[in-house]
Formats: structure tokens, sequence, C-alpha cells
């Protein structure tokens, strides 16, 4: 993938991985817009970064979808990079009834739903602006770790529909790209312990091995222990999974949440 002079859209780009993502790109001589849900968090990145745009916008809302889709078409009409990275995960026991049915499926309203939205509202100036599209699901779409049954479900939801995505784009000029993280420290991963075979990478050793293989030009990137996790569940599947059960099981919560 070309690493500058691009129009670069990450949602979820406040913070974390994102966060992380934008800043190198930026730093590598793009435009950069983030977005996120909270307003107060993209003014204090601002303050910090005043060359990054951000824009407030949640990836649930398909009404604040298509409004940040027609801005960014009417400011940023160059558009040629949408990175689809803002996500949750909630830790979840599946052996009791939830006391909020709704809510169960918010993982899925954000990290499926907020992909497949995005991806859709930004298709057209992809293809105008022969452009790449990143998806980020996880090393967790090959195992789950079942303390956050949920959410592994919708990144083995995203690494399918971004297989599927590739095909259907393949005579556009559109690469469509998978990022794949291991464990990295961020707010998300606050209450993961270490340890029972799990590593947590900085976001900074995200970002080299990543741009490493964007560089290269791999369409798959499956940084540190993420490749380990693909190959070990092609090859012994039940040994993993049982392995990472063994580091999950203490972290399911009592209650059904
Ligand atoms: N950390 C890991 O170990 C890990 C491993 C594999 C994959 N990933 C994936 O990497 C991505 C980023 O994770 P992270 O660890 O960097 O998370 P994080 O530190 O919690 O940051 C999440 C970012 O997404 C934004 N966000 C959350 N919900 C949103 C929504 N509905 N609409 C728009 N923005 C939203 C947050 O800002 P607001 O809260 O203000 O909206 C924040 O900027 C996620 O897709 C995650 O699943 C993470």
């Amino acid at each position: 993938m070309k690493l500058t002079g691009r129009t670069i859209l990450i949602t979820g780009g406040s913070a974390g991985i994102g966060l992380a993502f934008a800043l190198e790109f930026m730093e590598l001589g793009n435009q950069v817009i983030i977005t996120g849900r909270r307003q107060g968090i993209l003014d204090q990145v601002k303050l910090r970064y005043p060359k990054l745009h951000t824009i407030q916008s949640d990836v649930a809302n398909p009404v604040e979808i298509s409004t940040l889709a027609a801005r960014v078409r009417a400011e940023f009409p160059k558009l040629d990079v949408l990175m689809n990275n803002a996500g949750i995960s909630h830790y979840k026991n599946l052996k009791a009834t939830a006391s909020d049915l709704a809510g169960l499926t918010t993982e899925l309203n954000v990290n499926v739903g907020g992909v497949i939205r995005m991806t859709s509202a930004f298709i057209d100036i992809l293809k105008a602006n022969k452009g790449s599209l990143i998806n980020v699901s996880s090393a967790l779409a090959f195992v789950p770790l079942p303390c956050i049954p949920i959410y592994c479900a919708t990144k083995a939801a995203i690494h399918s529909y971004t297989l599927s995505l590739r095909f259907q784009l393949q005579e556009t000029g559109v690469d469509v790209i998978e990022l794949m993280p291991p464990a990295v420290k961020t707010d998300m991963t606050a209450d993961l312990p270490e340890g029972d075979g799990i590593i947590l990478i900085t976001t900074q050793e995200l970002v080299k091995q990543s741009f490493k293989a964007l560089k290269a030009g791999s369409l798959e990137i499956r940084p540190g222990q993420s490749s380990q996790l693909a190959l070990m569940s092609r090859l012994a599947p039940n040994f993993i999974n049982g392995q990472l059960w063994k580091a999950a099981r203490k972290l399911v919560p009592v209650g059904a949440g």
C-alpha cells in the first residue's frame, strides 16, 4: 500500500490503535481524519495534534454515518483510505440470562454493523479514488477468548466479510486489507491480565510491524502472536482453544451483565 500523500479516515482514531495509526500516517505525510463518539476526547487530541482533523461520529448510528460521508465528500474529496477501526469489547457470562437483551448485541452493532455501514457509505469515493480499505479484526477471529465471546464472534464475522469484500472489489482498484492485531495495551485491554500465554504488545510495536507489512503490500496482516494463533487454529485447534479457555476462565463475570 502506498503510505504517503493520501487522505485517510480512521474510525475510533481518538485513542489506542486508531490514534497510533493516525499519528504514524500523519508523520509519513498523509492527511488524516479521525472519528470517535466523545467530542471531549477528540478536542483533547486536536489540541495535542492540531494537524489531525477530528469529526464526532458514532459508527453504530446510520444517520451519523450518512452525515459523515456527506461532510467528508465535500471537505476531503481526495479521500482514498478508510480504516474501519472503531470497536468495543465486553466481558460476558453466557450461563445467565442477560438483564438487558437489547444491550446484549451492542458489540455487533459497533464492530460488525459499523464496519458494514461505513464501508457501504464510503465505497463510491474509495472506488473513484482507487483507494484502500483497512478493516481491523483481531487474532481472536481465529480462536475465541471465551470471556469476551460476542466480541470474538464479531471479529470472526469481520474476517469473513473482508474476504468477500476483497473478491467483490477485485476489479475496482480498491485494495482490501485486514489488520489482525494480537493483544495490545490500550483502554480496551485495561482489565486483561498478562500471563497464561497472553502477551500484550504496545501500540508502537503494533504500528512498527503493521507498517512494515503495509509497505510490503500484505493484504492480511498478522502481527506478533496473531500469526501463531492463526497457525495453531489450523494445526491443533482443540489444543489452542483449550489454552485460551484456561486463560479466560477466571475472567468470565459472575453476573450476566
Ligand atoms: N487492544 C487490543 O488488544 C486489540 C486486539 C485486536 C483487535 N483490536 C481492535 O482494534 C480496534 C481498536 O481497539 P483499541 O484497543 O484501540 O480500543 P480503544 O483503546 O478502546 O479505542 C477505541 C476507539 O474507538 C472509538 N469508538 C468506540 N466505539 C465507537 C463508535 N461506536 N463509533 C466511533 N468510534 C468509537 C473510541 O472513542 P469513543 O469511545 O470516544 O467513541 C476510541 O477512539 C478495535 O476494533 C478492536 O477490536 C484491539
